[in-house]
């Protein structure tokens, strides 16, 4: 279907779509014709979808009519017509996969039906690419609104995802694996889709949550009823099974003995989680740490090499490949037990990231510049006595609600498009259920007449437009004041420190302490 349209090696596909198989059908394809695939999750609005079509410049965009969320279905096509308006280069092909649950025509935007099309494709063979010829561009959220295109390579990937299905999750090609989560994340891309395929091994795709979609037992009767042997979600999704069904009744109706272990990443897995779950299933749970940079662990626990004692509130130890140490402001180790910059020594391993899509100077400035020799990962954290790491969070402007990654910066340069806005900044202060959540604190313009409650409504609905539903902005706080340093930096790390009940740190830097007392006061506990 897609060389029929003229697709070829190095080309660009972006694919938007729900948690269908035709996702994963649609990855591959490209991989197997050795076009460049670009996915982009369901949960980013028009504008963002515009935003990486303009970096990735694609010949082709494969869709769904509309994916199903709970309470509500979202309709791909209108927001793929609003993409293509506001990009500069759209592509000339668009493919639609049109579902029965959502129904919406190709035809009636003028685009190409994917049934009809594959009915008629003929099969092509795999086309032969080097090992560092790009295999996928993921968009990731950086400290800015313009996002990151992760580039990854064929052969690396290949051999650290195949390594890393035995090694450190213990699967064998005969087993059940799920990822519960979606394509469109690095975790997706590593988990659902090419590691467990290429160890040749089972994979689930999910379309559904762990509550609500119906109950909190639907996570053990996905298990039950396909003998998964080992999950991976994020630690959210079990912070929202826990808070529907404290004491794990469901569990008790659903045959786990295939089961033998979860494992969690994309955000922290905080103690407490931590020791219901492992209570409640009676399997190890295992945290690991990576990023969409990396595409598979940097830290963990190999439960198929060599497993260690688990701790709570640490991924263990780093995974062979990866020298990780942790160093002060002027790049210095620390002793350990010591907080500090999490950092990688070059060089990094196989499957890491080749560099940032046709943008090397961001690449080197993001990554390689802070601490010369190092790849800097953007988390603090520490190393204990026995080498276990304890990642604590990001160092950055990059926040995780529910282990989805998004910019407060993005979320900033939408709020303070608001005409009533003199300036504004967005945390990331702390959510039971979520991790983290986005909260904004906004200055209004001298003589404007709105209310709180007005305004607040308008910046939701202004994000949701602009970023997508997967945002969830929901708080707006007006301020008389933000936090600055003398040169102009507003104090985000202090003011979420003040909102979330912490200790706060005040830079001596600081241009008038007169601001933070009378946010202490409004915000403080
Ligand atoms: N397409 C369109 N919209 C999407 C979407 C998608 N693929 N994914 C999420 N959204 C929407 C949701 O419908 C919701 O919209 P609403 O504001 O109209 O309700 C909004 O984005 C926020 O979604 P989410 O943060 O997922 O909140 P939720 O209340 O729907 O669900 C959890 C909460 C905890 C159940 C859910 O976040 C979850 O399962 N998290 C697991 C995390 C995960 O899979 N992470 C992936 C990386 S490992
Ligand atoms: P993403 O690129 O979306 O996978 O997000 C990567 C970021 O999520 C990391 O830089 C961390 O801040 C956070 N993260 C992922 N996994 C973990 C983990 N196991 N523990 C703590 N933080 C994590």
């Amino acid at each position: 279907m897609l060389t029929a349209q003229g697709v070829v090696k190095g080309d660009r596909v972006i694919v938007y779509m729900p948690m269908i198989p035709e996702a994963a059908i649609a990855m591959l394809a490209c991989a197997r014709i050795g076009a460049v695939h670009s996915v982009v999750f369901g949960g980013f609005a028009a504008p963002e979808l515009a935003t990486r079509i303009d970096d990735a410049q694609p010949v082709a965009l494969v869709t769904a009519s509309g994916g199903l969320e709970p309470g509500r279905t979202v309709e791909y096509l209108p927001m793929v017509r609003d993409a293509l308006a506001q990009s500069e280069s759209a592509p000339a092909t668009v493919i639609v996969k049109d579902r029965a649950q959502v129904p919406g025509a190709a035809a009636d935007f003028g685009w190409l039906d994917w049934d009809e099309q594959t009915s008629t494709a003929e099969a092509v063979g795999p086309v032969e690419v080097a090992a560092t010829d790009p295999l996928y561009i993921l968009y990731t959220s950086g400290t800015t609104g313009k996002p990151k295109g992760v580039v990854r390579d064929n052969g690396g990937h290949a051999v650290a995802l195949a390594w890393s299905m035995r090694n450190i999750y213990d699967v064998t090609p005969d087993e059940v694996w799920w990822t519960a989560s979606d394509v469109g994340w690095v975790v997706g891309h590593s988990y659902i889709v090419y590691g467990p395929l290429l160890l040749g091994a089972t994979t689930v795709m999910y379309e559904g949550k762990p509550v609500g979609t119906p109950d909190a037992g639907a996570f053990w009767r996905v298990i039950a009823e396909h003998g998964v042997s080992a999950l991976f979600t994020a630690p959210t999704a079990i912070r929202a099974i826990r808070k529907a069904d404290p004491e794990a009744a469901e569990l008790a109706k659903y045959d786990l003995s295939r089961f033998k272990t979860l494992f969690a990443a994309g955000e922290r897995l905080d103690p407490d989680t931590f020791a219901w779950a492992s209570e409640k299933l009676g399997v190890p749970v295992v945290d690991h740490w990576w990023q969409t940079e990396t595409g598979w662990a940097i830290v963990a626990n190999l439960r198929g090499l060599e497993p260690m004692p688990l701790k709570p509130g640490t991924a263990t130890v780093a995974v062979p490949g990866y020298d990780v140490q942790v160093v002060d402001a002027e790049g210095a180790q620390v002793p350990a037990n010591a907080e500090g910059n999490i950092v990688v020594k070059l060089p990094m391993p196989p499957g890491t990231l080749a560099g940032l899509w046709r943008d090397e100077d961001r690449f080197r400035s993001s990554y390689l510049s802070a601490f010369p020799g190092y790849y800097l990962t953007g988390d603090s954290g520490y190393i204990d006595d026995d080498g276990y790491v304890f990642v604590l969070g990001r160092s950055d402007d990059v926040i995780n609600v529910a282990g989805h990654r998004l910019s407060t910066g993005s979320i900033e340069a939408v709020v303070a498009a608001h005409p009533a806005v003199a300036e504004c900044a967005v945390v990331g202060i702390h959510d039971d259920l979520k991790g983290q959540r986005p909260s904004g604190y906004v200055v209004l313009k001298s003589g404007v007449g709105i209310s709180e409650d007005e305004l607040r409504a308008e910046l939701v609905a202004m994000v949701r437009e602009t970023i997508g539903a997967v945002a969830t902005f929901r708080d707006v706080t007006v301020v008389d004041g933000l936090p600055k340093t003398r040169s102009g930096k507003i104090l985000r790390k202090t003011m979420r420190q003040i909102v979330d009940g912490e200790e706060y740190s005040v830079p001596s830097t600081i241009e008038d302490m007169a601001v933070l007392e009378a946010l202490v006061e409004q915000l403080g506990h």
